[in-house]
């Protein structure tokens, strides 16, 4: 699929149009090059900022504290997107973060905005894939993965792959949404998937896909109220973009106003029915085990 970083959601984005989206199937690549183009798309800063997960930099925060965060921790971010939760976390924590992301575009976005936020010495990114994380075993005192594994092809490889990059004793602080039940048809193709929507699980699951990676979950908290007001917030904004466009203030073309409408009412229905939720989940990774107790 040719990548097309300013197309929004409610928009045509590439060829790739519904069909089985099953874990690591034949459309994984699609959908991950498709969630990447989204999310580094003008019209994703237009609705979301740069923060791209419900509750924003203070759920972020209290994932911060919960992995017990500070000045000489060493910190994975997965599917970092623009950079605003690692360079948070550098600030607010003083640790050390590396930011992977998908989209080469995001990288560069992240790493010039850890510049500007100096805190470069502090923040890196590159670009990467969740499912094949190209950084070594036991590097890091905590991995983060903030609304981004609803949303990988591949949960159980993703999983994998934050056990297996934790030092033992590290932590794995995910915050995602959650689905209890059937969605209606507005959230069911390619666009709901990459808007974290379609293939979201029970939060039991996202405890599962950890369980079997080999860690320990800790910490389940809801955090719904969270999801409600992202929700809101677009859905004002998606009716000021549109009145902007019809008055010829900005032009954002090739943008489908009423999918847009849509899928946000049906996502805020779903919320309102507690069909979909928002979860922030901790797990350990086991302690070493010295030689004297092996
Ligand atoms: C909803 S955004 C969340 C971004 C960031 N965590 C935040 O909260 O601001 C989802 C992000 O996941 C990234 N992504 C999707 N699939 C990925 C994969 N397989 N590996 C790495 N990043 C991925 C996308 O490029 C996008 O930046």
């Amino acid at each position: 699929m040719e990548r097309d970083t300013t197309a929004p959601p409610g928009a045509a984005v590439g060829a790739v149009d519904g069909g089985p989206l099953v874990d690591g199937g034949p459309d994984a690549g699609a959908v991950k090059a498709c969630c990447a183009a989204v999310y580094q798309s003008d019209w994703a800063r237009l609705l979301l900022g740069d923060s791209f997960h419900p509750g924003g930099l203070g759920l972020t925060e209290r994932l911060g504290q919960a992995l017990e965060l500070g000045a000489g921790r060493r910190v994975l971010d997965v599917a970092a997107g623009k950079g605003a939760s690692a360079i948070h976390l550098a600030q607010r924590f003083g640790c050390e973060v590396v930011g992977v992301d998908y989209g080469g575009d995001a990288i560069r976005e992240a790493t010039s905005a850890a510049e500007r936020a100096g805190v470069a010495h502090l923040v890196h990114f590159e670009q990467g894939d969740a499912e094949r994380l190209a950084q070594p075993d036991a590097a890091f005192d905590a991995v983060i993965c903030e609304c981004a594994f609803c949303t990988f092809p591949d949960k159980a490889a993703a999983a994998r792959e934050f056990a297996r990059v934790l030092r033992p004793g590290g932590r794995v602080g995910l915050s995602d949404i959650t689905r209890n039940g059937p969605l209606p048809p507005a959230l069911d193709g390619l666009l709901a998937w990459v808007a974290c929507v379609a293939d979201a699980r029970p939060v039991a699951e996202y405890v599962r896909y950890l369980e079997v990676a080999g860690l320990m979950v800790e910490r389940v908290e809801p955090h719904d109220e969270a999801l409600s007001a992202l929700l809101r917030d677009v859905r004002a904004k998606l009716m000021a973009a549109e009145l902007l466009v019809k008055l010829r203030k900005i032009a954002l073309p090739a943008v489908d106003f009423d999918q847009a409408r849509t899928m946000a009412r049906a996502a805020a229905d779903a919320v309102g029915a507690e069909v979909l939720g928002y979860a922030l989940i901790t797990a350990a990774s086991a302690p070493a085990v010295r030689p004297s107790e092996a």
